[in-house]
């Protein structure tokens, strides 16, 4: 049968880093408090008119010259966002613009911070059904554009990046020794939307809005659901928490990402971080924690990853692949 296999990664952040004690003559807060109940240290923030497809197209490029390919191999793009420079046309529209890229698809997934692992498991489809053979997936964000900076209980927590990975066909895969996509479990719950939105939109208010949540809400969905659609994702490739040798989660929460791990039994040696160095960059955050862990040379081939991810909606889910 035929598998989709990662072939590059990589990944882009603005240059402007922003340490926690940014905030400190801003806000009523501490880097302490945001060290200890979040994990993060620093995140970066896009300057002034770059937008969500510059960060983007600078992290499809490296992905691209990662896996020894350009721009006329790829057959589509799947960009993951839920901040677009504009409400259309698609983000990945002008990343593809932006490659000199003339043929194949681009379009945008919407699943916040879940969108990353909706867009690799919409991608992977695509290329099981033979629809393309190349695809590259994004995720790209600028959150700090609808961070409200008065709320000490949000803009703290994200940042601005974009990460990428070239997807692949191959042909012959059997079984779940061979390399590739294994399995994925997608799910949504849209009765939660109050605790985490964006109080405006083309068709609410007309304005772009700024983000709302409530945090503690949101920390308690993310750890009964995590954990269950990792370890779902997991039965349905036919392998179990014991046969899981990194976990890529969304990097929200350090406390979070622990409990998850806990839950699945992993100690946190097989779990990337760099939610202290990005903060939340929403669907970026995975392809970013790829792409960063790959470049350090941290996994080898035969691997088996799980990432997860949770966000508004809410919309969770978990993809499982063999590395
Ligand atoms: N500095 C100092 N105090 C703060 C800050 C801050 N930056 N933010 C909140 N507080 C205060 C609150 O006001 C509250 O004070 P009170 O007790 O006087 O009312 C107190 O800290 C405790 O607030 P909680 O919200 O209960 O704190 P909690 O330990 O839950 O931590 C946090 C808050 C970090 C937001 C946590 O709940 C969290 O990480 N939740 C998950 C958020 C998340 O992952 N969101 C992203 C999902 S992905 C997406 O789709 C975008």
């Amino acid at each position: 049968t035929r598998r989709s296999v990662i072939r590059g990664t990589g990944h882009y952040l603005p240059d402007r880093v922003v340490e926690n004690s940014w905030f400190e003559g801003r806000l009523d807060t501490t880097d302490e408090w945001i060290r200890s109940r979040t994990g993060i240290e620093r995140r970066h923030f896009a300057a002034e008119g770059q937008m969500t497809s510059d960060l983007g197209l600078r992290a499809a490029q490296a992905a691209l010259q990662r896996a020894g390919m350009v721009a006329d191999d790829i057959d589509g793009i799947v960009l993951a966002t839920s901040t677009p420079d504009f409400t259309f046309p698609a983000v990945a529209t002008m990343v593809q613009a932006g490659l000199g890229m003339t043929r194949g698809f681009a379009y945008d997934v919407q699943a916040v911070c879940a969108g990353f692992v909706f867009a690799l498991a919409n991608a992977d489809a695509m290329i099981r059904a033979g629809q393309a053979d190349r695809i590259l997936v994004i995720g790209a964000e600028t959150f700090s554009r609808i961070m409200d900076w008065t709320d000490r209980g949000t803009c703290v927590l994200f940042g601005d990046g974009a990460g990428a990975v070239v997807l692949e066909a191959q042909e012959g895969a059997g079984t779940s020794d061979d390399r590739g996509i294994l399995s994925s479990d997608l799910n949504s719950d849209g009765k939660y939307r109050d605790l985490l939105y964006v109080d405006g939109g083309v068709s609410s208010t007309g304005t772009a809005g700024q983000l709302r949540m409530q945090g503690n809400l949101v920390f308690r969905h993310a750890v009964e659901k995590l954990a269950r659609t990792a370890h779902t994702a997991l039965d349905k490739a036919g392998l179990t928490g014991a046969d899981v040798d990194w976990l890529v989660p969304h990097q929200a929460n350090l406390r979070i990402i622990t409990a998850t791990a806990q839950k699945m039994g992993l100690p946190l040696d097989k779990v990337v971080l760099t939610v202290a160095d990005h903060g939340n960059t929403s669907a970026a955050s995975i392809p970013l924690a790829l792409s960063v862990a790959d470049g350090q040379g941290r996994f080898t081939p035969g691997q088996v990853l799980v990432a997860e991810a949770i966000g508004g909606g809410l919309s969770w889910g978990a993809v499982v692949l063999r590395w």
